[in-house]
């Protein structure tokens, strides 16, 4: 479990929850556990994640085509994701956050991490600025940023509102992550579903 930090964002949308009917979370259980043909050879704190991207992508009916991610770091969710989609662009400051373990410019090594997968494209942006400049929509979008409140809350908001699925790594070590998902259920009308494992993955379709 992470560090509690102060948010205030954060405990106003808790302070607001208790006046608001409960956002069901549906425990998501998957039934095919397997890994992907593509695998990146280092530490994340992602790894377990990648063998049950085949069960969402298959419990959802999901298509394949386009996949959009938001924090690659060294590329291990990215190149997990580009087993199963036709292309996959992944946003990130590369500069680390208050959160990541490794504060440095990641950009030159996610590049030559997923070199070998010629379906991935890495774009370096904050996702604020982004999403200014793209309104089309995805099969799946992946959330794993800067694990505040108020960053879950605009970039989540803005992935569930262009994808039939968005995912969400954190909600178990970040509560912040699991109150902005939950939120971002409640506002979307969708179902928020989730994996406890390997830190938790929120998932609203
Ligand atoms: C937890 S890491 C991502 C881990 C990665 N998904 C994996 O599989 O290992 C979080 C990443 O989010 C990026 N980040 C933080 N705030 C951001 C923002 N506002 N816009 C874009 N990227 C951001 C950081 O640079 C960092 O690389």
């Amino acid at each position: 479990m992470a560090k509690q930090e102060f948010e205030l964002a954060h405990r106003l949308s808790l302070l607001q929850s208790k006046f608001r009917a409960a956002v069901p979370v549906v425990d998501y259980m998957p039934t095919i556990i397997e890994m992907p043909p593509r695998h990146l050879d280092r530490k994340s704190a992602w790894e377990g994640l990648e063998s049950i991207l085949l069960d969402i992508i298959r419990r959802f009916e999901l298509k394949t085509d386009r996949c959009l991610e938001f924090g690659v770091e060294f590329g291990y969710s990215t190149v997990a994701l580009s087993s199963f989609f036709k292309s996959v662009r992944g946003v990130d400051t590369f500069q680390g956050d208050r959160h990541t373990t490794i504060i440095r410019d990641t950009y030159q090594e996610a590049l030559e991490n997923v070199s070998p997968y010629d379906n991935i494209e890495l774009i370096r942006s904050d996702y604020q600025s982004y999403v200014k400049t793209d309104s089309s929509t995805y099969d799946l979008i992946h959330v794993d940023i800067i694990h505040t409140f108020a960053d879950t809350y605009a970039c989540g908001l803005w992935s569930a509102e262009h994808s039939k699925c968005t995912i969400f790594h954190d909600t178990e070590s970040f509560p912040q992550v699991k109150q902005a998902v939950s939120e971002i259920a409640r506002k979307t009308g969708k179902t928020f579903y989730n994996f406890p494992e390997c830190y938790g993955l929120g998932i609203v379709v």
